[in-house]
């Protein structure tokens, strides 16, 4: 047997190197193909590092491009690899353009698809990601879920996929093998920041930050809270704080985006996060932190409901109140709701997966 990994950005990384180790545990060949979609090392690369992934086995280097340009490019390049060799199965993970164009090269090519972190539903239609995991899961062959609520919006939406599967999150499964090193690498006290005693807090998405007023309303609002801000800026954001002459507050300590364990250092020794991210949302609620969603919607609601994350869109006051109403929050309450996510070993339970899928479709 032999299966493919297709990644691209940050967080599909990190949902599939765990994935990828399970693979290797029971002897099953597995490359990794990387779009390139992310280029810059430290958006990258410097995961693999981390995670103790393999360098990819082919890497398309499409780097920056209109979404049309990026997705028309990793096409083609999955198309000719493809060609050349062909994987008895696809691996996709998350929702990303990378996501969405290996999902129509492998239907072009005939090769079956497997989406990883399938179900998950914001209902927002501005968010590419939010069409790009309904397509997807429409062309995959395997859906793998994190969650039961992410079972009941396929089988709501009556995909037609050959199986249906709730392995829990395979991000907790990474973020559980390295939390100890994180909590341990205590990267706040080298910013001069305490144990408890700042908020971090990550913004990328386009609803977010492409907007100039949304932008100014999150950056006042959050630096006028009690506490200093640690904010880790992806380059999107810091291109639009540039265009925009946007100068973050006085009160924020500005950072390029972090490797993943000082990410989850950062997490651990905060407060509280304020986040646009799906995934940092989970790996606040995973390391037992509130969290602030300056979004109007989440595809996390189980996150929500367990008392953990507050949605505050891009008020300031809706941020002032969250802010408040965030530090009653009951954190033993939600750290018993963690099971939502599965018990850490949602790796194991996509090799399973794929291994009954390929023999029931007699190709193991
Ligand atoms: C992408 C995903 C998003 C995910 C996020 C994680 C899509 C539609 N969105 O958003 O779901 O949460 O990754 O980070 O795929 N850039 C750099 N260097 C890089 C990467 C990007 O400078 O290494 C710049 C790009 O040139 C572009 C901007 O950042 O101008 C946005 O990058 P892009 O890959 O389009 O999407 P993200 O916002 O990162």
């Amino acid at each position: 047997m032999k299966v493919s990994m297709i990644l691209g950005t940050r967080p599909q990384i990190i949902k599939s190197a765990p994935v990828y180790a399970a693979f290797r545990r029971r002897g099953v060949e597995c490359e990794i193909v990387n779009t390139g979609q992310h280029y810059d090392y430290e958006m990258n690369r410097q995961f693999f590092t981390e995670l103790e992934l393999p360098d990819p086995a082919a890497d398309l280097n499409v780097g920056a491009g209109t979404p049309s340009q990026q997705v028309s490019d990793i096409i083609a390049g999955l198309g000719e690899l493809f060609e050349k060799a062909r994987p008895e199965i696809v691996i996709v993970p998350g929702d990303t353009n990378s996501a969405l164009a290996a999902g129509i090269a492998c239907v072009k090519s005939g090769v079956p698809v497997a989406h990883l972190e399938s179900g998950c539903r914001s209902g927002d239609f501005r968010m590419a990601e939010e069409v790009n995991r309904r397509l997807l899961d429409h062309m995959s062959h395997l859906l793998l879920c994190p969650t039961s609520r992410c079972v009941a919006n396929v089988e709501r939406e009556r995909v037609l996929a050959d199986s249906i599967v709730n392995v829990g999150d395979t991000m907790y499964d990474s973020l559980l093998k390295l939390a100890p090193r994180a909590k341990a690498s205590d990267p706040a006290t080298g910013l001069g920041l305490s144990h408890e005693g700042y908020v971090f807090m990550t913004l990328h998405r386009a609803e977010t930050v492409d907007d100039p007023a949304a932008l100014r309303r999150v950056l006042g609002a959050s630096g006028n809270l009690p506490l200093p801000v640690a904010f880790s800026v992806h380059p999107r954001t810091r291109a639009r704080l540039k265009e925009f002459g946007i100068v973050p507050h006085p009160n924020m300590k500005v950072m390029d985006p972090l490797p993943y364990i000082e990410t989850l250092g950062m997490v651990s020794g905060s407060r509280l996060v304020i986040t646009d991210s799906g995934g940092l949302q989970k790996e606040a609620f995973w390391l037992g932190k509130p969290s602030l969603i300056t979004r109007e919607t989440t595809e996390w609601g189980e996150i929500v409901g367990a008392g953990a994350a507050i949605l505050v869109g891009t008020d300031p006051k809706k941020i002032e109140r969250g802010y408040a109403k965030s530090q009653k929050v009951d954190v033993a309450r939600f750290r018993s709701a963690k099971r939502i996510f599965g018990s850490g070993n949602a790796s194991e339970k996509v090799v399973d997966s794929v291994e009954g899928y390929l023999r029931k479709a007699g190709r193991g």
